[in-house]
């Protein structure tokens, strides 16, 4: 069997676990791994980097620092992740939904037209690590702030500068399907440096611990809402491995996805579909490899197809506008490329540890496929 996905093993991160109990004495949240996590996503983002225990919990954190509320809208691409949308909607706040490109991408056409006396935030989800065009987003949103969703999104750039530092905060994912993880986890960076404190308020209880622990303050007391939003030390000990392992991590599924790309670009595009790709102006993190077939018969078709040969190919998100949940808040609109990425899209087996043998095996049945359609 050919999974769809395996988390990423290097073989060291039990050890590192094995020292934050035995040497370190330290497995809650806040300890010399966070630290070290911390360091190392600060040096790649350059922008202060809280740890936290997801990427949902993250965006929690970017609406309750926004302080979104009844009565604000908040524009959000109908194609991502229930969390995308749900961290707002907790707050009281209803989502509009904005379509996306043929790549998965906000259309900020749309957007635009989305605008409005409500809008309290656009988030913007950077679809297999790649995304749109930062610049005209920022732009076009003038004061109403951009929080990135950037679960998929570690390690990939737009005009050179890293995703996840263009907006007033954003949210990484350390979930075990992401390029590096740690079973449950994730990370907000903040570009305001005003926001700080009180992130730091939030993801501790409401409480000013970590002042109290850096000798900031006498006392550590109640100061603000908040929850419990801490990566704990053991994971984070998990994740430290393979934030050290990134370049190596990153270099493995580079080899991959281009042999994919070589491969089935062609093949795919003569049977009508194409790959999901960044623009000109991205480098994308090969985070998902993507096939939009021409029709959803074909998806289906090509699922059964590799399960028969004990691969697993899945497709993700029902667009958020058409879900149940989602209808609430929508107006009834078509979001013709959510709608089509919906019923169309489909995503190869790709993670680090994968064999050759298995690459070539996922190739070879694919090729299979396309020339029996
Ligand atoms: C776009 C997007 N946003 C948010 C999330 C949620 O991440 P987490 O599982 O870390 O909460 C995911 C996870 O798959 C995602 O793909």
């Amino acid at each position: 069997m050919i999974p769809f996905n395996k988390p990423v093993h290097l073989g060291t991160e039990l050890s590192a676990m094995a020292e934050a109990i035995l040497k370190n004495g330290h497995v809650a949240g806040g300890g010399p791994f966070g630290k070290r996590c911390e360091a190392m996503l600060e040096k790649m983002l350059e922008l202060r980097t809280l740890l936290v225990t997801s990427c949902t919990h993250a965006l929690e954190m970017a609406a309750l620092l926004l302080e979104v509320g009844p009565g604000d809208e908040f524009i959000v691409p109908s194609y991502t992740f229930v969390s995308t949308a749900n961290a707002f909607v907790l707050r009281g706040a209803k989502p509009v939904f904005a379509d996306v490109d043929a790549h998965g991408n906000l259309d900020l056409a749309h957007v635009e037209r989305l605008l409005g006396p409500r809008t309290k935030a656009v988030l913007v989800v950077h679809y297999a690590g790649n995304s749109c065009d930062m610049e005209a987003l920022l732009k076009l949103c003038g004061q109403v702030p951009v929080v990135e969703d950037a679960a998929q999104a570690l390690s990939a750039s737009f005009d050179g500068r890293p995703l996840g530092t263009f907006g007033v905060c954003s949210a990484f994912s350390f979930h075990e399907t992401k390029n590096i993880g740690c079973g449950e986890g994730g990370a907000l960076t903040l570009k305001d440096p005003n926001l700080v404190d009180r992130a730091e308020y939030l993801r501790d209880k409401g409480t000013n611990r970590r002042k109290f622990q850096s000798g900031l303050v006498d006392k550590y007391t109640w100061v603000d809402v908040g929850s419990s939003y801490v990566l704990s030390d053991l994971n984070a000990a998990y994740l430290s491995t393979q934030l050290e392992a990134l370049a190596r991590i990153q270099h493995r599924r580079r080899e991959i996805y281009s042999a994919y790309e070589a491969a089935l670009a062609e093949p795919v595009e003569r049977m009508g579909g194409y790959l999901i790709q960044g623009s000109a102006r991205n480098t994308g993190n090969q985070h998902l490899f993507a096939i939009v077939l021409r029709q959803p018969e074909h998806r289906a078709q090509y699922i059964a197809h590799m399960r028969k040969h004990d691969i697993i190919a899945p497709f993700h998100y029902v667009a958020l506008h058409q879900s149940p949940m989602g209808q609430r808040f929508h107006d009834g609109s078509r979001l013709p490329n959510s709608e089509r990425l919906t019923t169309n899209l489909v995503r190869l087996p790709l993670f680090f540890n994968m064999t050759d043998a298995e690459r070539d095996e996922v190739i070879g049945r694919t090729l299979e496929f396309l020339r029996a359609l």
